[in-house]
């Protein structure tokens, strides 16, 4: 069973591209906003409705029970963020919810498929560019069918370095997230970005228009996609301590290649997150 999982592929972007063409069309109208961890983590209906058109379709096509479900609103709802060794799809249904309530015109669907607790694909859709970005294990990397690969920069004064700040706003935290982006800056490097969706953050990094993007506090969803763009794209992904990239942990850097990555790690202030996959604390 050499192409055991193409169809399931094929199918996350067909089912990416029509959840982003609803978000485009939920972007036109009046957005209700509302809060989960805290004031600055967003959720609208939209993030609600488009997850439940992705998991539903997938359902439908895969049949019920035969495959997991990792969703960002489905786990803020109370559902396991386990991932086993059975098919698992991890999805954000609107990566960069921030920048779509307010009319910032970078969200993304990021759709994964996992087995056996690896990587097989990932699809991330641009929607308000329309640029599909996709991998699978072993295939390559694509934007709308072209081959991506990541930049071949080597020297970090000549680098584009992405950062995020994240939902978290505790004066330590925040402290931390921007000495880390003022020692990086005054390296120096050419500059620093971010679109504010980790997804087409790490495309980015796939497709060279940036040497490295890392962050703290992310989550599986908003990463899982992009992170077998990016090695598909000859990136990779590292810890932020310079171990080996766990796509539970909340953190991680990506990068084109070593030498970047590794100066990166150099100035990153670790503070502390809670795993995806840590058990649930009843208050
Ligand atoms: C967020 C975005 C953002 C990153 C945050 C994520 P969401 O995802 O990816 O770029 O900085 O850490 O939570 O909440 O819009 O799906």
């Amino acid at each position: 069973m050499a192409d055991q999982w193409q169809e399931a592929y094929d199918f996350a972007v067909q089912v990416a591209r029509a959840a982003g063409a609803v978000i485009r069309k939920a972007g036109e109208e009046e957005i209700k906003v509302q809060t989960k961890s805290c004031t600055v983590d967003l959720v609208t209906k939209t993030d609600e409705r488009v997850e439940k058109i992705i998991i539903g379709s997938l359902k439908e096509q895969f049949g019920e029970g035969t495959h997991c479900f990792i969703g960002e609103e489905s786990v803020a709802k109370g559902q396991p963020c386990i991932l086993t060794d059975k098919p698992t799809w991890i999805i954000d249904p609107v990566d960069g919810t921030t920048n779509f309530v307010h009319g910032f015109p970078f969200v993304a669907v990021s759709i994964a498929f996992a087995v056996n607790k690896e990587l097989e694909f990932g699809v991330v859709y641009s929607c308000m560019e329309d640029k599909m970005y996709k991998a699978r294990k072993g295939q390559g990397a694509f934007c709308d069918d072209e081959p991506i690969q990541v930049s071949d920069v080597k020297d970090i004064h000549k680098s584009i370095i992405i950062c995020e700040h994240g939902t978290d706003r505790s004066p330590e935290t925040v402290q931390k997230i921007f000495s880390t982006q003022k020692k990086i800056l005054c390296i120096p490097v050419h500059g620093l970005r971010g679109s504010g969706t980790a997804a087409t953050n790490m495309c980015l990094v796939a497709c060279g228009a940036v040497e490295a993007f890392f962050e703290i506090g992310i989550h599986c969803w908003d990463i899982a996609a992009g992170a077998v763009i990016v090695r598909e794209a000859g990136g990779l992904l590292l810890d932020v301590d310079g171990g080996p990239f766990d796509v539970m942990s909340r953190r991680m850097v990506s990068g084109n290649n070593r030498v970047i990555v590794n100066r990166i790690i150099k100035e990153i202030e670790i503070f502390d997150t809670v795993r995806d996959d840590a058990p649930i604390v009843k208050k």
